[in-house]
């Protein structure tokens, strides 16, 4: 049974009103919350740490990075402990970071940046790790990852860079660690991938063990496939979807003509590839074709009988990754690009006779960072939480959440208000013996009102209730991953 859902439409009001969102935050601070000002209450037992990486620095001197996605790596650690709440921020020490602090200008390539100076400035340079994309706390390791280079090992309490990480010389120097990495919440294993080679790109892919160690580094080629940023996994499977995204001229690149991003060109007279490897090997078990689409993120993905189903947010073509180069500027009614309408859509292949299908997630509407109860990571999940933009008046970046239901086709929205902007949203259990949607959904949200972001904690059963709103001092750049950990270092 579907419940349509009738949003009134709202006049526009406040355009720009989530830029300075967006903009550098250069402070690193660490402070407790005054009590008094957190709006609600903390849960009773909710205790554990966010972490959350973001691009927070934007630009250097004068100069502004060519793409959103070349701003340096800072991490949020939001920690909560018996009631109170804790921030603290720092800049990864990338060599990038480190070098163009001192020298207040672009030393480094990006993934759509130019070293200003024209091309033999860029000539035979790759680009700079920037770590910006996601940070994961495992194996007692807290590493910041970036999917076109090694993760960075950052102190979980301090923050404080420990420096390039390569799960002891497992990864070789030629291999990246990608930002999407997969844990199975019944074993502790941790899975990741990355995806490195002009013209010939190989996929990596990575078992690492509950206490950190790499087990399994496995390479192969499965398609001249360039771009690959999020995988899954089943009981048994690791399941890529490879959108026809190609280095069609990578001398352009190599020369120092093109960035990356402008030597990568989508083709629409391409399938999309979704290709299934067995987990426990790496070994490549069936490929599948569908019409060609693209897509960043994966959802939840599981196995019934022969049957393996992926969820992917699906969209026609790569147009949105010019809209996310210059986020930095009003762009009066063109925000779509954000969630440029990605579609939620289930992928079934038969491991067996080869048979697929693919159906639109009954009940969604167009969203991005898919997020679920951990523990289904692998498994038939009934919940998915995604952020979305909804016409509340202020549509011009994710104003919303919607919790998907894949059994009934429900759809409930949790709205911010006018004015309030989140990135990912991260759902917390309330615990092990909880029912599937027991929980809260913790983000950082910008409040234009205050020009400040704060902490959002909202039921994720009842989508209704914002439980507490914890206040920030300054505004956390908008971001793209993290996740919560049930362990606190403050
Ligand atoms: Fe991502």
């Amino acid at each position: 049974m579907t419940t349509l859902l009738a949003l009134p439409e709202k006049p526009r009001v406040l355009p720009g009103c989530e830029l300075y969102g967006y903009e550098t935050l250069f402070d690193e601070l660490s402070y407790w919350i005054k009590p008094e000002n957190i709006v609600g209450e903390i849960p009773a037992g909710l205790e554990g740490t966010l972490y959350m990486n973001c691009p927070g620095r934007n630009r250097i001197g004068e100069q502004q990075y060519g793409h959103w996605f070349d701003g340096d790596g800072m991490i949020s650690a939001v920690t909560i402990k018996g009631g109170r709440v804790h921030y603290k921020n720092r800049y990864v020490r990338t060599p990038k970071f480190v070098n163009e602090t001192a020298a207040q200008k672009i030393l480094y390539r990006g993934v759509g940046t130019q070293i200003p100076g024209g091309i033999l400035k860029n000539m035979f340079r790759m680009p700079g790790n920037a770590a910006n994309t996601s940070v994961i706390l495992h194996g007692g390791k807290l590493l910041a990852l970036w999917e076109g280079g090694k993760p960075y090992e950052l102190d979980p309490a301090t923050l404080e860079t420990v420096g390039e990480y390569r799960y002891e010389g497992a990864l070789t120097a030629a291999q990246p660690f990608s930002a999407h990495p997969r844990l199975d919440p019944r074993t502790g294993m941790l899975y990741n991938f990355g995806v490195f080679g002009v013209p010939k790109p190989k996929l990596h892919f990575y078992r690492i063990d509950p206490g950190g160690a790499m087990v399994d580094n496995v390479s192969q080629y499965v398609g001249d496939y360039s771009m690959v940023h999020d995988f899954a996994i089943t009981e048994r499977h690791a399941v890529f979807i490879l959108c026809p995204a190609f280095m069609r001229t990578p001398f352009k690149f190599v020369l120092g003509a093109r960035s990356i991003f402008e030597s990568i060109e989508f083709d629409n007279s391409r399938n999309t590839k979704v290709v299934v490897l067995e987990l426990a090997t790496g070994k490549l078990v069936r490929e599948y074709e569908f019409e060609g689409f693209f897509g960043f993120h994966i959802g939840n993905a599981h196995e019934h009988g022969d049957n393996i189903s992926v969820d992917a947010l699906c969209v026609k073509n790569m147009d949105v990754m010019g809209g996310l180069a210059d986020v930095f500027a009003e762009r009066g009614d063109d925000f779509k690009f954000l969630a440029n309408g990605a579609r939620f859509t289930r992928f079934t292949m038969n491991l067996a006779s080869g048979a697929q299908h693919q159906a639109l997630v009954e009940g969604s509407i167009a969203g991005e960072f898919p997020s679920w109860n951990p523990r289904f990571t692998g498994r038939e999940n009934r919940y998915t939480w995604l952020s979305t933009i909804i016409e509340n008046g202020t549509p011009y970046s994710f104003n919303a959440v919607q919790k998907v239901d894949h059994q009934t086709g429900e759809l409930k929205v949790f709205d911010f208000g006018a004015g309030r902007f989140s990135s990912e949203v991260n759902f917390i259990p309330h615990g092990k013996d909880a029912t599937e949607d027991e929980g809260y959904l913790i983000s950082i949200v910008y409040n234009h009102a205050r020009k400040k972001s704060e902490v959002v904690i909202v039921d994720a059963g009842d989508m209704r209730t914002e439980i507490a709103v914890i206040p920030l001092e300054h505004h956390v750049p908008f971001g793209f991953h993290g996740g919560f950990y049930s362990e606190t270092f403050v």
